[in-house]
């Protein structure tokens, strides 16, 4: 694996009043990892990525993509500089089909853009045609090519947690962060989705993932960190971590 650091972000604190959701958090996330972070309910995972993609602002941090400062100051800023997400709570165009979603994604990274593409110029005609082809083979990538012109809300949960690592991956990002991507799904769908993640990540893709699970995390991250309460208690690879007694207390401790 190379040494090339895609993500560095150091020093951040988010306080929601008084609360602090995150304390000093700091990552280093090098290209090709799959990067696990775990904790207890309300711990600050989904805080982090809020903070890491512009959708919350951090009190402090400092934040590099690929080498590059950027600055978390709003959603279509980050994915324009190289991460793209899911949510928690699933956040389909429910009434539109899973293609178009998955074009809707990809709208960010063209020259037209979603206005463009309304008017039927020649580029705009062409440029659809090629985006459209594009959505057409990120759904066969996540397995749901036969359900592309069904509408996103009739999908199954499972599959609309892979319709939205689709629209993810539509804007080609250099780092794809992932909010609980195997929550509500069943066993079968679960082995699925860690086959996806293996695809992906064999594709040379960056991956940041949340998820409760903790046998899926421990087989298939390179490195994680642990919040709790806001805070990280550990860091390094599976065996490490597993065997950390402030892990083992965060878990198991009645705290939570
Ligand atoms: N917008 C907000 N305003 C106020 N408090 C918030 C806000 N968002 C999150 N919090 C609080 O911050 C803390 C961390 O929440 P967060 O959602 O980041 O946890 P989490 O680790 O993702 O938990 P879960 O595993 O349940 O998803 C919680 O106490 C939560 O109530
Ligand atoms: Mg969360």
């Amino acid at each position: 694996m190379s040494e090339q650091v895609i993500l560095k972000i150091a020093g951040v604190n988010k306080r929601f009043g008084g609360l602090q959701a995150l304390s000093d958090v700091s990552i280093k996330i090098l290209k090709g990892q799959i990067y696990g972070l775990i904790g207890p309910n309300g711990a600050g995972k989904t805080t982090f990525f809020n903070v890491i993609t512009g959708l919350y602002q951090a009190d402090t941090g400092t934040f590099e993509l690929d080498g590059k400062p950027y600055s978390p100051s709003a959603p279509h800023e980050v994915a324009k500089a190289g991460i793209a997400r899911t949510f928690q709570n699933i956040r389909l165009f429910g009434e539109m089909s899973a293609v178009e979603n998955v074009m809707v994604g990809r709208h960010v990274r063209t020259k037209q853009g979603v206005f463009g593409a309304v008017f039927h110029h020649k580029a705009a005609r062409e440029e659809e045609a090629a985006i459209r082809q594009r959505a057409m083979e990120l759904l066969d990538f996540v397995g749901i090519a036969k359900f592309a012109h069904r509408t996103a809300r009739h999908l199954s949960y499972g599959d609309q947690r892979r319709l939205e690592i689709a629209r993810a991956l539509a804007t080609d990002p250099q780092l794809l962060a992932l909010d609980e991507p195997a929550a509500g799904m069943n066993a079968t769908e679960k082995l699925a989705l860690r086959e996806l993640l293996v695809k992906i990540k064999a594709e040379g893709r960056t991956i940041l993932l949340i998820e409760h699970d903790v046998k899926l995390m421990m087989g298939l991250c390179d490195r994680l960190t642990v919040l709790d309460y806001g805070k990280p208690i550990a860091e390094g690879v599976p065996a490490e971590v597993q065997s950390n007694p402030a892990v083992i207390e965060a878990y198991l401790g009645g705290g939570h």
